[in-house]
């Protein structure tokens, strides 16, 4: 099956080809110039930059792939979760180039596309290990730190086992770098101070709420990293600096892992994918793998450009959905927020997140 992807969800404007796991084209455009003197993304600007740029991206995937919309079989958007005047534009571009061609159109959650890229196979790079349902999926991006029991390539098989009660791993990086001056998104800043630096000199509490072992929380360290430079100021000499990040990349690092070995101990799985845009971290990647060969666990991590924000996965993900006859045009609605399924505690009802972004 021959499916076109659109995401739009955030900061990337993206589109790609797939044609089953293989991805014919994968084109992104990066806003991240446009919202960096802010520090963060601007909802605003980043839907009308999403407005510029939509067509071009489109043209681009499907010339790359050798295809026509003639020649695609479905059309998958994100329509879920995200800014809603981002997520907006892609759906609204969607819905007329699937009512033109005559073709099925169905909405996916980024999440689940997230969760499903490590399936993907890219022409140009070596092929990975293909993960096997069931597996604990760990998304660690800029909106989104959860844990993931999947079952199958489909939202209802996706059940949440825990996530962050504050900020996200990713929005933690970032505003992380904002405080210490360093540039936006902070995540590959600080990857790449941490690699030269020593993780035991500065700050020592890991985020570890004990009531919940899935659950996360990172506002409590990126409050440590701003005591830090209360008393200290922001570093001068960059020795001092590299420190410092290898000391939040190291908590932050080895809380996600933590974490995701305990959720497939307690799922009684035996792998765990990370996805997101924080699994293109370098320590994560390293550290991860034998982290969890230590404890009889496989860790798959998708390639590089399958971490970030990306078409492919979510051209991925909607594949499922059109293959089941799906079409949701005329009634697909666009949504902030996840509505993945959350585990029921014992005793207790569903479980609703105080934080859903
Ligand atoms: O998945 P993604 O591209 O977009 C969202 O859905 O949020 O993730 C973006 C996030 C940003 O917060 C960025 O700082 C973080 O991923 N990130 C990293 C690295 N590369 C990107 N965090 C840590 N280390 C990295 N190398
Ligand atoms: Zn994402």
């Amino acid at each position: 099956m021959i499916v076109l992807g659109i995401e739009t969800s955030c900061d990337e404007t993206a589109a790609a080809v797939i044609d089953g796991r293989r991805v014919l084209s994968d084109v992104v455009h990066s806003q991240v110039e446009l919202h960096a003197e802010y520090g963060g993304v601007v909802p605003e600007l980043a839907a009308r930059d999403h407005l510029t740029n939509i067509r071009p991206v489109i043209s681009q995937a499907l010339s790359l792939a050798g295809h026509t919309l003639a020649s695609i079989d479905a059309i998958a958007v994100t329509c879920r979760p995200g800014l809603s005047g981002a997520l907006l534009i892609g759906t609204q571009v969607a819905h007329a180039m699937a009512w033109s061609a005559n073709r099925p159109l169905v909405g996916v959650d980024h999440l689940v596309g997230h969760l499903l890229a490590p399936f993907l196979e890219f022409p140009s790079l070596p092929q990975q290990q293909e993960p096997r349902f069931p597996f604990i999926g760990l998304v660690a991006s800029g909106g989104h730190t959860a844990l993931y029991r999947v079952d199958g390539p489909d939202a209802a098989l996706i059940m949440e086992l825990g996530a962050t009660r504050d900020d996200a791993a990713g929005e933690a990086y970032d505003k992380v770098a904002k405080l210490l001056g360093l540039g936006y998104p902070g995540g590959p800043i600080i990857d790449r101070l941490a690699q030269q630096g020593d993780p035991t000199q500065i700050l020592s509490k890991k985020p570890m709420p004990a009531a919940d072992p899935l659950e996360f929380s990172f506002s409590g360290l990126k409050t440590q990293v701003a005591r830090w430079v209360q008393s200290h100021g922001i570093p001068g000499d960059s020795a001092t600096l590299r420190n410092l990040c290898a000391a939040f990349q190291r908590c932050v690092v080895e809380t996600l892992l933590d974490k995701s070995v305990a959720a497939a101990q307690a799922q009684g799985l035996d792998a765990v994918v990370l996805c997101g845009g924080v699994s293109a971290n370098s320590e994560l990647r390293r550290r991860g793998q034998e982290y969890c060969a230590a404890q009889g666990i496989t860790l798959l991590v998708p390639h590089l450009r399958a971490c970030t924000d990306n078409a492919a996965m979510i051209a991925y993900a909607g594949s499922f959905m059109a293959q089941r006859g799906l079409d949701e045009r005329g009634r697909l609605a666009i949504s902030p927020r996840s509505i993945l399924p959350r585990l029921t505690k014992k005793g207790g009802g569903p479980r609703t997140s105080p934080h859903p972004r």
